[in-house]
């Protein structure tokens, strides 16, 4: 009798059948990690645990952004503040509000509050806040009207196209760096040249530096090769 199917074919049934699973798995994976709010991102705006509101905080009182994420010029991480920070006032004003039970109850066993990430970059992309928010670059071209926020949002991709195009034409970014928390400063490309050329300054180094010769290298770089981001 001629062999039509050798011995190892009664295999292929139960490898193809693995190889789908697999494929099937990698493509449910490629399809939730892509397309999950996490990763395109734009308008992930989570539900926290207490219904803190930066627009009432930051806009309305208009409390300054190190106020609470004080790791923010220095470090790579900004950080969300302690229960303590909160109840710092919270001790004394509405002590008593319906809205607060969950800090109350931190504040008490001393954990910190479960808050939500919002912002998050996969990690093999490197990102320091303090290089960029020391170099000019204010919170607003990042996040957006945070002080407009009920809830955050994530208002850019943050996606490595994204970061590139800035790197390319920082002066279309670049404010005074006394200015990076105040969200309502728009920033102006003649300014962003100026201090591209000459490097970080504040509002009234810059008011001073118009009309003065710019070098021909600026001296803000932003780095474009893989390593700086991929470390
Ligand atoms: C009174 C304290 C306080 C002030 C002032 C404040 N924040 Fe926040 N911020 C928080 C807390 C608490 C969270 C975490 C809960 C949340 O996401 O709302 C947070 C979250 C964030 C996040 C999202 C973090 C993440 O998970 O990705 C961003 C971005 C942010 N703040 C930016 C700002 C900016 C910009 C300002 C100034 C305009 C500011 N914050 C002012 C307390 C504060
Ligand atoms: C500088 C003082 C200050 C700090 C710091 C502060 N708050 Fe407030 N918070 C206020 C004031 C003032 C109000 C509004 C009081 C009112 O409506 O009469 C308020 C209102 C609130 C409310 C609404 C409560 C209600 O019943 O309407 C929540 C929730 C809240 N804060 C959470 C937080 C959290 C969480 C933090 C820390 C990340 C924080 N606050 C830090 C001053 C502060
Ligand atoms: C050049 C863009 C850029 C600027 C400017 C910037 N951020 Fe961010 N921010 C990011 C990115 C990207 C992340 C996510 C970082 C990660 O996942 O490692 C982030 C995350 C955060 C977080 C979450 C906690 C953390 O550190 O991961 C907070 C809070 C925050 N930013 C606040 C601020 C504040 C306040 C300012 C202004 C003083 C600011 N950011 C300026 C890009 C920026
Ligand atoms: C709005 C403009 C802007 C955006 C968006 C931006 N950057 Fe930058 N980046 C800068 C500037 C300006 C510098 C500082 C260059 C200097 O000081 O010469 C910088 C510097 C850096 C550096 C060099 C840090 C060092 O240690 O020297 C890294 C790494 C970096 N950025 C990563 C990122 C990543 C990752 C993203 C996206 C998630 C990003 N940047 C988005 C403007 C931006
Ligand atoms: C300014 C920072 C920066 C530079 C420079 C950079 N990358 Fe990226 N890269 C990122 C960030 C941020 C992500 C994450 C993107 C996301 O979460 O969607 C990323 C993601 C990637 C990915 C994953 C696929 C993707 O597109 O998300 C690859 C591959 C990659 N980078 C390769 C490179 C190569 C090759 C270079 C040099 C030619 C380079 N990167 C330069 C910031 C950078």
């Amino acid at each position: 009798m001629t062999i039509i199917f050798p011995q190892w074919t009664n295999k292929v049934p139960a490898a193809l059948a693995a190889g789908l699973l697999l494929g099937g798995v990698a493509v449910v994976f490629v399809v939730w990690y892509w397309f999950s709010p996490r990763h395109t991102d734009v308008g992930y705006a989570p539900s926290q645990p207490v219904l803190y509101s930066h627009k009432q905080h930051a806009g309305l009182f208009g409390i300054d952004c190190r106020y609470c994420h004080w790791n923010v010029e220095e470090h790579a991480h900004a950080g969300v503040p302690p229960t303590e920070t909160c109840m710092g006032c919270h001790q004394h004003v509405l002590p008593e509000s319906t809205l607060l039970p969950v800090l109350r109850e931190k504040w008490q066993t001393g954990d910190p509050v479960p808050w939500i990430k919002v912002h998050m970059l996969p990690d093999y992309a490197y990102f320091h806040h303090g290089v960029h928010v020391k170099a000019g670059i204010g919170c607003a071209s990042c996040h957006g009207r945070i002080d407009q926020m009920e809830v955050v949002r994530q208002a850019e991709p943050l996606n490595m196209g994204w970061c590139l195009e800035c790197h390319r034409a920082p002066e279309n970014h670049l404010r005074p760096y006394d200015q990076v928390t105040n969200m309502e400063y728009v920033p102006n490309p003649e300014e962003g040249r100026l201090i591209r050329a000459l490097g970080p300054m504040n509002s009234a180094e810059l008011a001073a530096a118009r009309g003065k010769p710019l070098p021909v290298n600026p001296a803000i770089q932003p780095p474009t090769h893989c390593s700086a981001c991929h470390r």
